[in-house]
This record gives structure tokens, sequence and C-alpha cells, in this order.
């Protein structure tokens, strides 16, 4: 039988655990504790209230909470403010006040704008991720950054606001479609690559078992992404320096999202691709080697990702939503870049012509990816 596996954030008072295994969402005795009062919201989507999921949370904690339930529609297009005001107007016509404990079923759409109302609503309120995709079970539900998209950038407008709890329920990922499973699978990789050599090794061995969705290998990943988003989260929450690295591939990856509208390329895809181009650049300064760029981009693709961009994209076109990219100072571009497979940097230590070469080479017509 395969158990729940457990570990912390480590933020002082704002510490808090992350769970992982199956049934999590039956677990009302791990929830009830971490409500803030006697009134709860789940805000889900459409698609994951059609599984039953935010159903089996509200039923788990219903003798000990009065929770109501919103469904929000689904996909990264809805991800606005727009939409997190018809959460507001709820909270408000419910009349839940500042005690109340807002709970986030489903992906990472839905989690970072129920964490970003929770942090603005009264002030702000508790709140409870309960991640059903892999992306968000490895990544979106921990370590406290929330917001929306603008159409002039990714996740512009935004807060960070812990969770009092992420509960990962293992079996939510039996039901996720193939394509969500790969774009997970590119948050995973980015782990590996900016932190641990070990497990992106690991990741070359079990990546058959991870897409068709082996149970044991899937925990292994969740637990281990976590564990490495955790310590760099409590080195560095509010990412003043460190927690950039998790950004690896996102300023390629936010400019092809947004460029091609947001839904048409999921998240993880355009990550993907980026961490591809940011190994290509890596590579181009002689900072990582011939074989590890094989091996990465050999990874991303057997994960079944993208390795390059959306043909009839410009370089000119990255430049312009590069420049907008929350890690630039100064209009000055910073990327984070592989220093080997297992270590990366943030930088803006690359002559500008290699960074205009790497576009021209993914976005030539018939871009190579290796
Ligand atoms: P998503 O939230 O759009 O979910 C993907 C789709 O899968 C949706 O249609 C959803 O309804 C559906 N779904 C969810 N769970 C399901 C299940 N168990 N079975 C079947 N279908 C299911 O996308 P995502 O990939 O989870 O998250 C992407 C978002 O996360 C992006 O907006 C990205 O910016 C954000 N993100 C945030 C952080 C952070 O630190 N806050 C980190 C990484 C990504
Ligand atoms: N997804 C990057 C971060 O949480 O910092």
């Amino acid at each position: 039988m395969t158990s729940i596996r457990s570990l912390t954030v480590s933020l002082g008072e704002r510490s808090y655990p992350i769970h992982a295994g199956p049934g999590l969402l039956d677990r009302g005795d791990l929830v009830v504790p971490q409500l803030a009062g006697s009134r709860a919201l789940i805000v889900t989507t459409e698609t994951v209230s059609g599984l039953g999921y935010a159903h089996r949370l509200q039923n788990a904690i219903a003798g000990d909470a009065a929770c109501d339930c919103l469904v929000l529609p689904d996909g990264e297009a809805h991800k606005t403010l727009a939409t997190c005001m018809k959460v507001y107007d709820h909270l408000l016509q419910q009349r839940h006040d500042r005690h109340t404990t807002l709970i986030a079923v489903g992906g990472g759409v839905v989690g970072d704008m129920t964490g970003f109302v929770a942090a603005t609503y009264q002030r702000g309120v508790r709140f409870i991720q309960a991640p059903t995709t892999l992306l968000a079970q490895v990544d979106s539900s921990v370590g406290g950054k929330t917001g929306v998209n603008h159409p002039l950038g990714k996740n512009m407008i935004g807060a960070f606001h812990q969770p009092a709890l992420v509960l990962a329920d293992t079996d939510t990922l039996q039901s996720l479609p193939q394509r969500e499973l790969a774009a997970g699978l590119a948050e995973v990789i980015k782990y590996g690559l900016v932190r641990d050599r070990d497990f992106f090794r690991w990741l070359e061995h079990a990546m058959d078992a991870l897409i068709r969705g082996d149970t044991a290998a899937l925990i292994n990943a969740i637990l281990v992404s976590c564990r490495i988003k955790a310590d760099v989260v409590a080195a560095d929450e509010t990412e003043q320096g460190v927690r950039a690295i998790l950004n690896l591939g996102h300023t390629f990856g936010h400019a092809i999202e947004a460029e091609s509208g947001y839904g048409n390329w999921l998240h993880g895809e355009a990550v993907g691709a980026g961490m591809v181009m940011a190994a290509w650049l890596s590579r181009a300064l002689d900072w990582l080697a011939e074989d590890e760029l094989s091996r990465i981009v050999a990874l991303v693709r057997r994960a079944g990702l993208p390795t390059a961009p959306p043909p009839g994209m410009t370089p000119e076109q990255f430049l312009e939503r590069m420049a907008v990219d929350k890690k630039a100072r100064g209009g000055r571009i910073r990327l984070v870049l592989q220093q080997g497979i297992g270590a990366a940097t943030v930088t803006a230590d690359f002559p500008p012509r290699l960074l205009r070469q790497t576009l021209e080479h993914f976005t030539a017509h018939g871009a190579r990816t290796d």
C-alpha cells in the first residue's frame, strides 16, 4: 500500500506542511485543524468539480465547518482580475469575514487566483492548497506566489501569500490528461536541472514510468521536487536572490505563452521549450557540455514536451516580451542559465549577441533543437 509522505516548508511561524499521497481529499482530519474559523470557501473549476474532487473535500470537513463551493471557468485565459472579482463577489454576498479560509481545489490557475484573493480579501485570510495537477503538486501550490495575468505580461499582478497547508492527493493524477501530465513533468525536470544532478539522473531512468502515471514514481518525483522547492523558498521567500533559479526556462516560456495567446501553449510546455533554449545559450557560453545539452533536450522530448517555440515567433517578439520579465533590472534582461546539470545561476552576464543568436537559432525556419 502506498503511504502518505509529508514534509515542511520552514518559514518560522508561517511554516506549513505538505502532504502527498493517495486518498488525501477525504482527510478532513488534516484540513480542519488548519482552518481559521468555522467557515470555509472551496474554489475550484468546472472540470475539477465535474470529477467530484471538490465535493469530496467539502464532505470531509462538513461536520466541522460550514463550507460553500464556487466553481470558476477553466483555463489560463481566465486567470484574470475579472475572474477574481467573481470570488470577491461571492465572499461578500455570502458574508464571509476575515476568519474564513479559502481552499483551492484544482490546478495552478485556480490555486494562483485563490491565493491572490486570499492575500487581498479583507487584507488577507488564510488559505489551503489542494492541488490536483502534477504541475500544481510539484510547484505552484508551494511557496506562496499568487497572482493573475495581464494582457501585457504573465503573472504581472500578484502577492506573496503562503498557504497554511498543501494537500496533494496523488489519486487525482489518474484522471489528468497526458498533455497536462507532461506539462507538470517540465517543472519536475526543472528541479533536477537547477539543484540536483542525481535527481536528473533518476528522471532519465524513471521517465517511462512517470509518463505512464506510475504512482510510486510520481510520489517520489513530487516529494523530491517539493523538498527542493521548500529549501529554496525557505532560503529566499520573496525572491530577493536565489529563488529566481526556479524560473529556469520561464523567461523564454512566458514570452511563448503570452505571444501565442494564454492557454494555447500550456505553461509547462512553454517551460519545456524555454529550458531547452536556456540550455542552448548556456552551451554557447561554454557553461554546459555538449553531451549535457543533448541529455537535456532528450529528457524534455521524452517527457512529451516541445523542444522549440511555436513556428512563426520572431526574435523581436521574444525580446519585447522578455523585457517585461520580473527578473529584468533597469531594462536589462536577466536569465536563469545552466552551469552544468544540477546547477543554475541568475545572470545578466551574457553577451546580448549570444541571446540574439539563440533566438535566431530557435526561430529560424525549421529550427533545430539539438
Ligand atoms: P490548470 O490549472 O489550467 O490545470 C490544467 C487543466 O487540468 C485545467 O483544465 C484543469 O481544470 C484540469 N484539471 C485539474 N486537475 C485535474 C485532474 N486531476 N484531472 C483532470 N483534469 C484536471 O494548469 P496547471 O498546469 O495546473 O497550472 C498552470 C498555472 O500555474 C499557470 O498559470 C502558471 O503560471 C502557474 N504556476 C504558478 C506557480 C507558482 O509558484 N505560483 C508555479 C508554476 C506555475
Ligand atoms: N515557480 C517559481 C517559484 O515559485 O518561485
